[in-house]
């Protein structure tokens, strides 16, 4: 059984004394916020996205051919775009993940029906007789026009397994040089697009220790530095280094070590790293754990493990701040998400599809706590995938389309973006829960703030099986309360899913909030999120 023992966090008195002495309500859990003080920016860009060329992703899920019955805006899933923009999602990245490094551009330009078909990193994990051969009809014009619409900022990942700095610099000059200067913009404009594209935001590469070359961290320093050496400037690039496999059981740190270390030599001349891209996957691979059908111990372990993403950054945050003192280098997440074995896909062609419950929308929520809090690193992250891939917030397969739960999450957590951080203090009871192998520590209550224009953001997970908890949220310093609003994000079943048949089924909920003073009381139902908006003056 799970056991509840009050622990403060960030905080020092015992809890108990302080509910009934300190609040005009009584309340099993307290939240102190202090919107005075100095914080971070989030950045909009910590709720980034990402798509690849991978199973039912792009050809399917986002690219359904302009002569489709699917409605479509210039062969782009309408549902898909709408469902984007009504989340503000700030980016994009593209075209992958392991397909980025065998990925060419120049296939992806030109009339489709004079584009090749190539190779595809994925093919041979498709199904045995069933060919994912590389269309190229969704191409660096498609991928463009996707952003514009959405209006989110294109992130693309270049090629350094297989391509070339001169491929990169052309394709940077493509995508970003005034028509009228250089040829190569003069055919992006022939090709339908004489304003630049303006992308900013450039990887070098993808998981470059893997999929994406093979190599050590010192080695890839040393690719780093040449990819860059002459990047075009139209746009200042935000340019961001492969970072480690962070869900590795070491943690990767040799990783980050080995190419700090190998740029330093270079980095008083120039040598810039401005996104560093730790990937972390809440990884059940090897277990029997699936996305679908899971008990008390699978949820707490899935919840456990995301957690730890906070300590795999502080980890290689320690050894960035070695070798960067004033950490010019921030995270970009932009890989992340919970990933099953195999067996709940919406498809045998839609690789990596899994089942996407409840359980996946806490996570998200606890993840995005975890990043809020640490606004001063993080610069960008990117869900792994957004959808019909890994921890999806779409599911699309032809003209049947669904949110999942983890969807919701991301609409409740859109206040944050851009707003500044405030501290939060928790005490709240610590659960004690059982996991896949053995019993392990969990808070009992996850949570972060921010403030836009005397608007508070609260958002809160009670992830307990078992009680709600009454929890009252202070603000330190003066300021009162003068209008409270919530948000829930729950269900009774926590294996609870939203399906092609009932894509309603996990939904969100007003919320009420009780406001007195200088206090907020909210009940967080058990496996629930809420997300408050607290007027302040
Ligand atoms: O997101 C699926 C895959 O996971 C990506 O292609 C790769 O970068 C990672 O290993």
């Amino acid at each position: 059984m799970r056991r509840r023992a009050f622990l403060g966090r960030a905080a020092g008195a015992g809890f108990g004394a302080l509910a009934a002495s300190r609040f005009a309500f009584a309340a099993d859990a307290e939240v102190v916020l202090t919107p005075g003080a100095p914080g971070p920016v989030i950045s909009p860009h910590v709720y980034g996205h990402f798509i690849e060329h991978l199973g039912g992703v792009i050809y399917d899920g986002v690219w359904v051919g302009r002569d489709s019955k699917i409605p479509n805006v210039d062969g782009i899933r309408k549902r898909f775009v709408d469902d984007m923009k009504r989340l503000g999602a700030p980016n994009l990245r593209w075209p992958g993940g392991c397909f980025a490094d065998g990925y060419h551009w120049r296939d992806g330009i030109g009339p489709a029906s004079a584009r090749p078909r190539t190779y595809n990193f994925w093919e041979p994990r498709m199904p045995r007789g069933v060919r994912a051969t590389e269309t190229n009809h969704f191409g660096v014009h498609e991928f463009m026009r996707l952003c514009r619409l959405v209006g989110a900022e294109p992130y693309v990942a270049a090629n350094v397994g297989s391509g070339s700095p001169r491929e990169f610099h052309d394709w940077v000059s493509y995508c970003n040089a005034p028509a009228g200067t250089l040829s190569l913009a003069d055919e992006r404009a022939r090709n339908g697009d004489p304003e630049p594209f303006g992308v900013k935001y450039w990887g070098i590469g993808n998981e470059s220790w893997g999929c994406g070359g093979n190599m050590s961290g010192g080695e890839y320093a040393t690719e780093y530095r040449r990819y860059i050496a002459q990047v075009p400037e139209y746009v200042r690039p935000f340019l961001v280094a492969t970072g480690p496999r962070g869900h590795s059981a070491d943690g990767d740190l040799a990783w980050t070590e080995g190419f700090f270390a190998g740029l330093s030599s270079a980095r008083g001349l120039g040598v810039r790293v401005d996104g560093f891209a730790l990937h972390y996957y809440t990884d059940f691979r090897q277990t029997a754990e699936d996305g679908a059908r899971f008990d008390a111990r699978g949820w707490y372990a899935v919840l456990h493990k995301g957690a730890q993403i906070e300590n795999v950054m502080l980890d290689h945050w320690r050894i960035m701040e070695r070798h960067d003192p004033e950490h010019r280098t921030r995270f970009v997440l932009d890989e992340w998400g919970n990933w099953y074995r195999g067996g709940t896909e919406l498809g045998p062609t839609y690789l990596l599809s899994q089942a996407i419950t409840l359980r996946d929308a806490l996570h998200t929520a606890i993840t995005f706590d975890i990043f809020n809090r640490h606004a001063d690193k993080v610069a960008m992250a990117n869900v792994a995938q957004t959808i019909n891939c890994l921890h999806s917030l779409f599911a699309a397969v032809e003209d049947r389309y669904a949110r999942t739960p983890a969807y919701y999450a991301f609409e409740m957590y859109r206040p944050h973006m851009g707003a500044r951080l405030v501290p939060m203090r928790v005490q709240a009871p610590e659960l004690s829960v059982g996991v896949l192998a053995g019993t392990a520590k969990l808070a009992g209550i996850h949570g972060s703030a921010s403030i836009r224009d005397k608007r508070l953001c609260v958002t809160l997970t009670n992830p307990s099986l078992d009680a709600s908890v009454s929890t009252a949220i202070r603000l330190d310093g003066g300021g009162r309360v003068s209008e409270g609003r919530g948000r829930l994000l729950t269900h009774a079943e926590i294996t609870a899913t939203n399906t092609f048949d009932q894509p309603d089924n996990v939904t969100l909920r007003d919320l009420p909030v009780d406001v007195q003073g200088d206090a907020a009381r909210v009940v967080i139902p058990k496996h629930a999120v809420v997300a408050l908006e607290l007027r302040i003056t």
